[in-house]
């Protein structure tokens, strides 16, 4: 094997530290590169002419937001909202906003992102909130989808990736705040929620 596809190999396969955790790689760091690439110009076709005002929710949206907005060439302004959810494993429960918006966005453009569309509930909880200030307009964007668990109606106007039902982590995305950091989008093995969701079944 030639250096070059040994390197290539190695940097698209789970870490090994890391290889009874995380199952698979479903979306490599250099897919997710390009894909980001074409969101920053389908957002700039849509928003040229105004400033807008990018709000992110935290804290899946580290890395994607990071990525992102450094390929919009737009003007913009950037605030934070903090959503939680105190749920048991891979189960969102109670939503709890953790971070007001500081920002003024009443006639404004807005763009706002989060790293993964499930269920929609998180969406049905923020979306009202910044309608209620007044935008001009609000579009929604999110790194992936998963469109086989929305139970709310809801849907993102740029897509970054459809997934199938898996629970995945990396690039942001967590499973009770560990693996954010990965520069990849893994698969987690079902026996790390599955053991945590026995544990808190026991307590
Ligand atoms: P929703 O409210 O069910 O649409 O879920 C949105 C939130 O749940 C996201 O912002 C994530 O924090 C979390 N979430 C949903 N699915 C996953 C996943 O597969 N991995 C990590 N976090 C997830
Ligand atoms: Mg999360």
């Amino acid at each position: 094997m030639s250096a070059k596809l040994k390197k290539s190999k190695a940097k698209n396969s789970v870490p090994r530290r890391l290889r009874s955790e995380v199952e698979k790689i479903l979306i490599t760091e250099e897919q997710i590169a390009r894909r980001i690439k074409t969101l920053a110009r389908e957002i700039e076709r849509d928003f040229r002419g105004h400033e807008l005002v990018v709000v992110s929710l935290l804290n899946g949206t580290v890395m994607f937001l990071a990525d992102l907005i450094r390929h919009l060439n737009l003007p913009l302004r950037l605030d934070f909202i903090g959503v939680s959810s105190y749920g048991s494993g891979t189960e969102s429960g109670e939503l709890v906003f953790t971070k007001e918006l500081r920002l003024d966005v009443q006639g404004r453009d807005v763009l706002l992102i989060d790293d993964i569309l499930d269920t929609g509930k998180t969406m049905s909880h923020v979306l009202p909130k910044i309608r209620a200030l007044n935008p001009r307009k609000i579009k929604v964007c999110v790194l992936l989808d998963k469109p086989e668990r929305r139970t709310h109606d809801i849907e993102a106007d740029y897509v970054g990736f459809k997934i199938p039902d898996f629970f995945v982590v990396g690039y942001g995305l967590d499973f009770a705040e560990r693996y954010r950091n990965l520069p990849f989008v893994g698969v987690l093995h079902p026996h790390i929620y599955k053991e945590v969701s026995k544990q808190i079944v026991q307590k």
